[in-house]
Parts: structure tokens; C-alpha cells; sequence
């Protein structure tokens, strides 16, 4: 018998400053102290009946094999429909749009398809986490820009200084993960005014456009001519629906950038999950599933808010998204990971220092909270932290 010897395959990581992060430290320790889960960004509730209804019957009605790999057509033209009535645009369902497996992945592509070794984007701090590695993994750099605490504004100076000949996308989130902070039109016009004459791409990460409060309008945008035709714009069913384990979403883009997104699209996924795809194409008729979700969210959030009075926690406003930030420093000066471990041990209630959405160390003493919770979870949690 022939012996080898033994060789371990060694690689170089493509990631080697991602370790362990403190998402998986938060739910190991969650789950450790039977916590309340309030760090991770899910809703608790059940998603819509009908909804998975829908799913079953397309099913049962042979919808079970590949479909378009920009997507099922009806679901492309509802998305267009939508579009239309929300933002006034109109998108050709053929060449625009392409359903992807999730927000995350539509943004991975649109990196992919964008960026050249060598290129920088802008990145906003605190950012939601998937930006910089996908940067990374495609050869670029992220440039980063802390918005400006405590209510998170684009500092408009700093981008300015940013921009150079080398910057070739700038990443947007707006309602905003984690600190649910929202753009206004003058921002946009902002942005408008800094990338025009310059070959900057958007990537708009708006897979919160529905959970926005206040009254407040979500500018999406597809609904500025100048920057969507230099923009991917990323959504996501999975936070529309209540079923971010679906990982369902889309990507829009004008026809020349996402016929070269969809020839990377192509020789990934290919094609996404048919039935959710037919049971989506019908559910999207329904305008008041997502017409209605920003008032159904505020509810959560002044409920949440309500309560978390009875503590020593100071809120800092949230107008989107299911996050909202709350200020420690009647309660401690400990640095928030340390605190946010201290709480979940303590106290039995889970949630993210906004330093892990920070590449630089950056500490303002506050904490991530979800609060896209049933009633009852939201009130258990709060029992919990009063004793803080
Ligand atoms: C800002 C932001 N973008 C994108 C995503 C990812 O969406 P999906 O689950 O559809 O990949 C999330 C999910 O938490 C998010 O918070």
C-alpha cells in the first residue's frame, strides 16, 4: 500500500481582518443566558398567512422548476408597478430588474459588477456589516465616513474631501441599519450635486424603504433621474414580508449596468426559489401589505419606547427600520461591548454595541435595540431591564 504524507492545505484568507464577530458572540452568549433576543434584526410575529398560502399553492401547482434568471416575469412586472406607483418611474421589467436570493446578495453583485481592484467607496459609519468585506473581496477599499453622532447626519464637507479619482461608488442606506436615522430630499440633492460629472456609482441599499415613521417620505433613489441612472438599488422581501429567512430581494439598475450584473447573476445563483417567486408576483397586488407597514412598525416603536421609560436607558430617535438606539451613561461609562455582554449575563436581554458596526473604534456608550417584536417580548425585555 502507498503512504503520503500528511500535507494540510494551507490558504491565504481573503478576509484575514474578519474574525469572529460580535453578531456571533451576542447570540453564543443569548443563548448561553436564555436572553431575550432583542439584538438580531427579526421580527417574532408570523409572517402572513396568505402569504404562505400562496407559496403551497404554487407548488401544488407545478411551479417547481428553474425559472427566468432575471426572475419570474409577473413578479418583475408587478416590482415595476410598484415602482410606478410609489416613485413615479417607470422601469422596464425586462432589462432592469432581476430577482436575487436577498438584499445581501443584490448587494454582493452590484460590488461585483462595479468594482476594479484598486477602486474605493465610500462607506458611512456605523454601517451595516456586509459592505466592507464585499468591498474588500472585489479588490476595492472602503473609505470610510463616521455620520455625525448623535443623530447621525451626513457630514457633506467630509464626502467632498473624500472624493478623488479613484472613488468609484458610494454606498447609501437609507432608512438606516442600525441607527434608523433617514435621508431627507436635501440630502439627496447633496449627493446629486457631488456625483454629477464624475464616473461615482450609487449602491442604495433601501431594503427598509417601508419602514419609515413619522410621516416621513422614504427617498428612494429611483426617484431622482440624475442618480438612478448611475445607481444599483438593492431591496429586500425578506424585511417587507416578515420573512427575512426567505432571503428573497431584487436589484435595480439601469439596463446597461444590470446587463452586466445579471452576466455575474448568471454563474452564481442563476435563477432564485420559484413558487415564493409566483406567490410573490400575486401578493405584490395587495398595496396595503406594504402601504401599511410603517405605521404597524411605529406602533412597535413607540410601545417599545413606552416602556423602556420605565428605565435608566435614554432613547436617541429612530424614524425607519426595526432598530432603535438607546444612550447608557446613567447607567454605566463601560465601553458598549463590555456593557451589552454585561446586560445579556445580567439582565437576560440581548443586544448589539453600535461599535460592532464601526471598523474604527469608535464608542458613544449606546446599544442597538430591535424592537420588531410581538407585544409581549417587548414587555418581558423591558421587566428585565429596569433592574439595570
Ligand atoms: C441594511 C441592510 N441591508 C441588507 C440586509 C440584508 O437583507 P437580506 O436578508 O434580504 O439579505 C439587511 C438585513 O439585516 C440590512 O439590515
Amino acid at each position: 500500500m502507498q503512504s503520503f504524507m500528511h500535507t494540510p492545505l494551507t490558504l491565504q484568507s481573503k478576509l484575514p481582518s474578519v474574525g469572529t464577530t460580535i453578531f456571533t458572540v451576542m447570540s453564543a452568549l443569548a443563548a448561553e443566558y436564555k436572553a431575550i433576543n432583542l439584538g438580531q434584526g427579526f421580527p417574532d410575529f408570523p409572517m402572513s398567512g396568505e402569504l404562505t398560502d400562496l407559496v403551497s399553492k404554487a407548488m401544488r401547482d407545478g411551479f417547481n422548476q428553474y425559472v427566468h434568471g432575471n426572475g419570474y416575469l409577473p413578479l418583475r412586472e408587478a416590482i415595476a408597478g410598484k415602482v410606478q406607483y410609489l416613485y413615479g418611474t417607470e422601469l422596464s421589467a425586462d432589462s432592469q430588474i432581476t430577482i436575487t436570493p436577498g438584499g445581501t446578495y443584490a448587494l454582493f453583485t452590484a460590488f461585483a459588477t462595479l468594482l476594479q481592484p484598486g477602486d474605493e467607496v465610500i462607506v458611512f459609519e456605523p454601517a451595516y456589516d456586509c459592505y466592507i468585506p464585499q468591498i474588500e473581496l472585489m479588490g476595492a477599499k472602503a473609505v470610510t465616513i463616521n455620520l455625525v453622532f448623535p443623530d447621525y447626519r451626513i457630514n457633506w464637507e467630509a464626502v467632498k474631501e473624500a472624493i478623488h479619482e479613484r472613488t468609484r461608488a458610494i454606498v447609501i442606506n437609507t432608512p438606516h441599519n442600525p441607527t434608523g436615522a433617514v435621508w431627507s430630499a436635501a440630502d439627496m440633492k447633496q449627493l446629486e450635486d457631488i456625483v454629477q460629472n464624475t464616473q461615482i456609482a450609487i449602491i442604495s441599499d433601501e431594503v427598509y424603504e417601508h419602514l419609515i415613521f413619522d410621516g416621513l417620505p422614504h427617498e428612494s433613489i429611483l426617484k431622482y433621474p440624475a442618480l438612478r441612472e448611475r445607481a444599483f438599488a438593492c431591496f429586500s422581501f425578506g424585511k417587507v414580508y416578515h420573512c427575512t429567512g426567505w432571503k428573497m430581494g431584487y436589484c435595480i439598475a439601469p439596463a446597461d449596468l444590470m446587463s452586466e450584473f445579471r452576466k455575474i447573476h448568471q454563474f452564481n445563483v442563476f435563477t432564485c426559489d420559484t413558487p415564493k417567486q409566483v406567490a410573490l408576483a400575486e401578493f405584490l397586488k395587495d398595496r396595503q401589505q406594504y402601504t401599511g407597514l410603517g405605521a404597524f412598525l411605529q406602533q412597535k416603536r413607540d410601545y417599545f419606547q413606552q416602556l423602556m421609560a420605565q428605565t435608566r436607558f435614554r432613547p436617541l430617535p429612530s424614524h425607519g427600520s426595526y432598530f432603535q438606539l438607546y444612550a447608557y451613561e446613567a447607567i454605566s461609562g463601560e465601553p458598549e461591548k463590555d456593557f451589552a455582554v454585561r446586560v445579556t449575563k445580567e439582565a437576560g436581554v440581548a443586544t448589539i454595541p453600535v461599535s460592532a458596526f464601526y471598523r474604527q473604534p469608535v464608542d458613544n456608550g449606546v446599544l442597538r435595540f430591535c424592537f420588531a417584536k410581538k407585544e409581549e417580548t417587548l414587555e418581558a425585555a423591558v421587566e428585565r431591564l429596569k433592574g439595570m
